[in-house]
C-alpha cells in the first residue's frame, strides 16, 4: 500500500511516500528555520504563507523521486492535529483535495503519533507494547503505547517542552535557532565543568517533568557568570542535567508498568548525549528513529497512517476531517 502523506503543523514543509508504512518511496522537507531565526522563534502567518508556497512543486517532486504515478498512490494522510493551526490547515486541505482528486482513502494523523512511528521505519521488527519517551519542541510526554494506534499518557510535562529549553538557552548564548542541534554541537562528554542545576521533581507525580526550574536556574547563573561564562561547560551541564531527568523518568514508568522495551522519538531524540546515555544505561531494548526522521518529516506520517488504515476500516473518502491546534494523544479523530 503506497501513501502519500503530509506534515505541515509547524515550520517544516514535508511531503513522502511510503510503502506498507516501513518502506520510504520518497521524502522531502523544506524547512523554513532560517526564515524564523531573525525571529528566535516561529512566526505562525510568516509559516502558513510558506508552507503555500511549498507544498505544490513539493509534491510534484516527491511523486517523481518515488517512480510512481498518481494512479498508483492507495491512500493520502496528512498531520491533522496538533500544531499551528494556519499551517495545520495547508496540509490538511491540500491533502483532502487530492484525495478526493485521485478518488482514494484520506487518513487523518495526530503528529506525536506520527513521531513514535519513525520508529516502525528505523526498526523494522518493533512493535507495541512499550514505553514511549516524546521529547520535540512542544512536547515532552511519556507515554505507554499498547498498540500501533492506540496509547495512554503516563506521564507530561507541567510548563515547558524539553524543546524548547534547548532552544531558549540557545537564543539567551546567541547561538541561533533552533538551539537543539547547536547546543549539541558545543557539548563536551567529559567536560571538567560541571555546573551544578536542579533535577525539578513534581510532588505526587513521579513520572512527570518540569523544566521551567531549570531553565531559570540556567538563566539567573548566566546572569551570575558574566563574562566568565563558558559556553560549553554550561550546555554540557544542562544537556547532562536533561539526559538525567529523562532516564529517572523512564526507568520509574518501567517499574510502574513492568515494561522493559523504551522508544525515544521527537527533535530531542536526536542529541547525541541523550542517545548515549540512554544506549548506557538501558542497554538492551532501546530504540531511537535514525537521526534524520526525528524531526518533523512526512515520512512518519505516512507510517502511522498505515497502520490507522489497518485498524480502521471505516476510514473512507474524509472528506469532512477538520485540523486543530491541540489534541490528546489519547484521543481518536471524529470529523
Ligand atoms: O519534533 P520537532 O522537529 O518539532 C516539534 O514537533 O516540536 O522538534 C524540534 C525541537 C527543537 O526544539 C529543536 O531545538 C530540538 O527539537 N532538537 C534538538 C536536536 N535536534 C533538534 N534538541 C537537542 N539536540 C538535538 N540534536
Ligand atoms: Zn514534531
Amino acid at each position: 500500500m503506497n501513501i502519500l502523506a503530509f506534515e505541515t503543523s509547524c515550520d517544516e514543509t514535508a511531503v513522502a511516500i511510503v510503502k506498507s508504512g516501513q518502506i520510504i518511496l520518497s521524502s522531502n522537507v523544506i524547512s523554513q528555520s532560517c526564515i524564523h531565526a531573525k525571529y528566535g522563534g516561529v512566526i505562525p502567518e510568516i509559516a502558513s504563507r510558506n508552507h503555500l508556497d511549498n507544498i505544490y512543486h513539493l509534491t510534484n517532486k516527491t511523486l517523481k523521486e518515488s517512480n510512481l504515478n498518481y494512479n498508483e498512490i492507495d491512500a493520502v494522510s496528512s498531520t491533522c492535529a496538533p500544531g499551528l493551526i494556519g499551517s495545520l490547515i495547508v496540509g490538511v486541505n491540500f491533502a483532502k483535495s487530492l484525495a478526493y482528486s485521485l478518488n482514494v482513502p484520506f487518513i487523518p494523523v495526530h503528529h506525536l503519533k506520527g513521531h513514535i512511528a519513525a520508529n516502525y521505519i528505523t526498526h523494522n521488527k518493533l512493535k507495541p507494547p512499550f514505553l514511549s519517551l516524546i521529547i520535540s519542541g512542544g512536547h515532552t510526554l511519556l507515554v505507554k503505547v499498547d498498540t500501533f494506534t492506540s496509547m495512554k499518557i503516563i506521564g507530561q510535562t507541567h510548563d515547558d517542552a524539553v524543546g524548547e529549553v534547548f532552544d531558549k538557552l540557545a537564543r539567551k548564548l546567541n547561538l541561533g535557532y533552533p538551539g537543539g542541534p547547536l547546543i549539541d554541537q558545543l557539548v563536551i562528554n567529559d567536560y571538567n565543568i560541571n555546573y551544578k542545576l536542579p533535577n525539578p521533581k513534581i510532588k505526587n507525580f513521579p513520572l512527570d517533568f518540569s523544566f521551567s526550574g531549570l531553565k531559570t536556574a540556567l538563566m539567573i547563573l548566566i546572569e551570575k557568570l558574566g563574562f566568565t561564562l563558558d559556553k560549553t561547560a554550561i550546555c554540557t551541564s544542562f544537556n547532562k542535567k536533561v539526559s538525567e531527568i529523562l532516564i529517572d523518568r523512564m526507568l520509574k514508568a518501567s517499574q510502574i508498568y513492568n515494561i522493559k522495551k523504551f522508544v525515544l522519538c521527537g527533535g530531542v531524540a536526536a542529541n547525541s548525549m541523550i542517545r548515549n546515555d540512554f544506549k548506557k544505561i538501558i542497554n538492551k531494548e532501546i530504540y531511537f528513529p535514525k537521526k534524520k526522521l526525528c524531526s518533523d518529516n512526512a515520512a512518519m506520517i505516512a507510517s502511522q497512517a498505515y497502520y490507522e488504515y489497518l485498524n480502521n476500516n471505516k476510514i473512507k473518502n474524509n472528506i469532512y476531517q477538520n485540523a486543530y491546534s491541540t489534541m490528546s494523544i489519547n484521543e481518536e479523530f471524529v470529523n
